[in-house]
């Protein structure tokens, strides 16, 4: 289209919904493929979540509402902040959003000026580069590698680091790796940050419940207090109480942050819907143990697909400690023939080829500036993860 804004050049649509879409469309024309490329938990809202909400409809929870949200919702937001993360936010210092992505699309529209640089250590979610150039800004990637687990490293945040660096995004548990930053790691992270006052950190916990074999989560405003009044910790319901299509995310932050950001939000979505606010005040104050047997039956089935892909020859992966995805090393794969005569040249090839021999859809690493690697979605139900991995293995033995 000719008459695109400048501030779209380079912003590309999702490439995980292009490839999810791609799988649903074969899947339409009657191909039986296994999406493990979705960001999503298989499991249904809890039903406390959904008889509130309906409760809130017939009361008539239908109207605006404030721009952050109703106060009881920003109080329950509150109340959680203090009592899992040991971090203390009054009423004006919560925004609420139609989903966390939104919550980080305020913040860099709020912030961000032509010229200015944000560190996104990789594997990263794929938004935030394309979030960070729509708000005119420059990504920075710092390369993150399996050998250091993952995790930041410290000395190449430090290298990364220039007059224009504005803000540092931190994402533990991680989408796509599933790495997490245990206190001490966090702990460097902040030592360097404490010497460079003027960054803002965004601190993506949306994973923070799916931990595994019983790991604590810990928080970077919570590690180091000193960094409190700079950075927004960010949350919300869509992967902890499985409500993705609810669209609602929230955050804590210095009162000037929020109201920044509240003025991006004034003038496009106003405030998230009504409805999901209701739902999201029943899942943050209603029972929490049913997590407890969520996150066991995720580790579970993380467990089944670390092994199955580790006995593959030409695949490899880590043990994530978290989040709902398996990122797994294709690089033993590239170089061989497909049975298309193909020759597999990088993960996307790897992809492409798991798509059509295995019909199983998987995202590159590439996606998440991690080339080389595949992740699996792990959040699908164990017979179809058994015979996904099955497939994945005849599908490579039939390798040239
Ligand atoms: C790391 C990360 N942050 C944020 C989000 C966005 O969550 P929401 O559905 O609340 O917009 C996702 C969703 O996939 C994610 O993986």
């Amino acid at each position: 289209m000719k008459n695109l804004a400048q501030r779209l050049r380079g912003v590309v649509p999702s490439p995980i919904a292009a490839l999810s879409q791609a799988a649903r469309d074969l899947r339409a024309s009657g191909v039986d493929v296994i999406d493990l490329g979705v960001g999503e938990p298989d499991f249904d809202t809890p039903e406390h979540v959904k008889a509130a909400t309906t409760e809130a409809m017939r009361r008539g929870e239908t109207k605006y509402t404030p721009i952050n949200g109703g106060p009881a919702l920003r109080k329950a937001i509150a109340d959680k902040f203090q009592r899992e993360n040991g971090l203390t936010y009054a009423l004006d210092e919560i925004a609420v959003s139609s989903g966390a992505k939104q919550i980080i699309f305020n913040a860099m529209m709020a912030t961000l000026d032509p010229g200015d640089e944000v560190i996104v250590p990789a594997p990263y979610w794929a938004s935030y580069p394309d979030i960070i150039r729509f708000a005119g800004a420059t990504p920075v990637v710092v390369a993150g590698s399996e050998e250091d687990g993952f995790a930041l490293r410290p000395d190449l945040l430090e290298k990364a680091i220039t007059k224009r660096t504005k803000w540092l995004f931190l994402n533990s548990p991680n989408n796509p790796s599933g790495a997490y930053l245990d206190r001490e790691q966090l702990r460097a992270v902040a030592d360097v940050l404490l010497a460079h006052p003027d960054i803002w950190v965004l601190s993506d916990d949306i994973y923070e419940h799916l931990l595994f074999d019983g790991r604590r989560f810990a928080t970077i405003a919570q590690v180091e207090p000193k960094l409190r009044e700079r950075t927004v910790t960010m949350n919300g319901v869509s992967k902890t109480y499985a409500m993705t299509g609810w669209r609602l995310g929230y955050a804590g932050a210095p009162a000037e942050m929020i109201a920044a950001m509240s003025n991006v939000q004034s003038q496009c979505t106003t405030h998230a819907s009504s409805l999901s606010q209701a739902g999201a005040l029943a899942a943050l104050t209603g029972p929490q143990d049913f997590l407890t047997e969520r996150v066991a039956s995720l580790q579970e089935r993380r467990d089944l697909v670390v092994e199955r892909i580790s006995a593959i020859d030409g695949l490899r992966c880590r043990k994530p400690e978290g989040a709902f995805y398996v990122f797994l090393d294709c690089r033993g794969i590239m170089g061989r023939k497909a049975p298309n005569g193909r020759i597999i040249e990088n993960c996307s090839d790897a992809a492409l080829f798991l798509l059509e021999s295995a019909r199983v859809s998987v995202v590159p690493g590439s996606v998440f500036g991690t080339p080389g690697y595949l992740r699996l979605s792990t959040a699908t139900a164990r017979d179809q993860l058994t015979v996904a991995c099955d497939r994945i293995a005849q599908a490579c033995a039939d390798l040239g």
